[in-house]
């Protein structure tokens, strides 16, 4: 076994979390684990991850839940397309594979949403093959280890880091060695202050031996994201709070939410001729504060009005009014309205 193993697996059996996924290790456990650890930290993700499993606990239920559950049952996860790749990829799993995720790399590999990292950490956590599974953490470690300036956001980089990372890859253990390597970057090889005291890979580690580790690793700065005024309509009439669902394609797809503008300033006066095209007539009662949402390309900026509309009116297609709990329950509305949304209680 290499050095690096050698220090490693000893301390990730001693230091490991106890993770749901890591007590009932199938491949669609870690399958879902690893989408939404993609985008959020463990402690976060956890709730998600119990009630996802909770009612999704395998591929055929993944793949005939309704899309506005599956929606809700993410909501909050935010990148609402990952859910929606992994009901395209269970469809497949039980129509190609029995339902049951395939043992194979290039298999993982094919189905919708599971790319390099994630066909790499399920086929090595759950079937012991022995395949890389490189996130931002396991990249980190290894600039550090090897004392490496360059940009791990190049592909010939990350491919070398790859080949790095297969060095030192127990062919016994890829499983707990890509997990420990990933759980030493989210526990001790922290971003902005490496814990070297509390590490096991301290003396191998050419990045603490020169003092360059908590530099590294080398990313470019990264771009200004654009930011965009949204515009909100909260109506409350004696039937609910008004939604409208966002388009099937783009940025949320297919979410509810109150309507909202995007990209324009709209007036009161504004507001009132878009709505009086629902038929809707709203009393203004207040300005909503300003808001800020942050996307990973753009930066929402939101404004606008809240107010009642004296009774319900019927809506066009795409519009409802919801109540508290079919708000709750019902509708998947995404976070960046949960500045004008706290009564809502849809962060179970
Ligand atoms: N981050 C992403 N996947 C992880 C895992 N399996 N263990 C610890 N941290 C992770």
């Amino acid at each position: 076994m290499g050095a690096v193993a050698q220090a490693l697996l000893p301390w990730f059996e001693k230091n490991r979390r106890l993770l749901p996924f890591r007590q009932e290790p199938s491949a669609y456990h870690i399958w879902v684990s690893e989408i939404m650890l993609q985008q959020t930290r463990v402690a976060a993700a956890l709730p998600y991850y119990e009630r996802f499993v909770a009612e999704l606990p395998d591929p055929a239920a993944l793949a005939a839940c309704p899309p506005d559950r599956l929606r809700k049952l993410w909501q909050g996860l935010g990148y609402y397309s990952r859910a929606a790749n992994m009901q395209k990829a269970a469809r497949i799993v039980c129509e190609q594979y029995g339902g049951v995720l395939p043992a194979s790399r290039e298999a993982l590999r094919a189905l919708p949403g599971i790319g390099d990292y994630t066909a790499g950490a399920i086929a090595s956590i759950a079937f012991g093959i022995p395949a890389p599974a490189v996130d931002g953490n396991v990249l980190r470690v290894f600039a550090r280890l090897f004392d490496d300036d360059a940009d791990i956001t190049r592909p010939a980089v990350r491919r070398l880091f790859t080949r790095r990372v297969m060095e030192q890859m127990p062919p016994d253990a890829p499983g707990p060695y890509n997990e420990a390597l990933m759980e030493l970057g989210a526990l001790v090889c922290l971003p902005a202050a490496p814990r070297c005291d509390a590490c096991p890979l301290a003396a191998l580690c050419r990045g603490r031996a020169s003092g360059r580790a908590a530099a590294l690793p080398c990313k470019p700065p990264k771009k200004e994201k654009t930011r965009l005024p949204v515009t909100v309509a909260l109506v409350e009439s004696p039937a609910g709070l008004l939604l409208q669902r966002r388009p099937a394609g783009g940025l949320l797809a297919n979410l509810w939410q109150p309507p909202a503008f995007e990209g324009r300033t709209l007036t009161r006066d504004q507001l009132d001729g878009e709505l009086a095209r629902l038929g809707i007539r709203v009393d203004w009662e207040a300005a909503l504060p300003a808001a800020r949402h942050v996307f990973t390309h753009r930066i929402w900026e939101l404004g606008g009005w809240r107010g009642r509309a004296a009774a319900a009116a019927a809506l066009p297609d795409g519009y409802a009014w919801a109540r508290g709990e079919e708000l709750a329950e019902q509708y998947p509305v995404p976070s960046a309205f949960d500045a004008y949304l706290p009564q809502a209680g849809h962060r179970e």
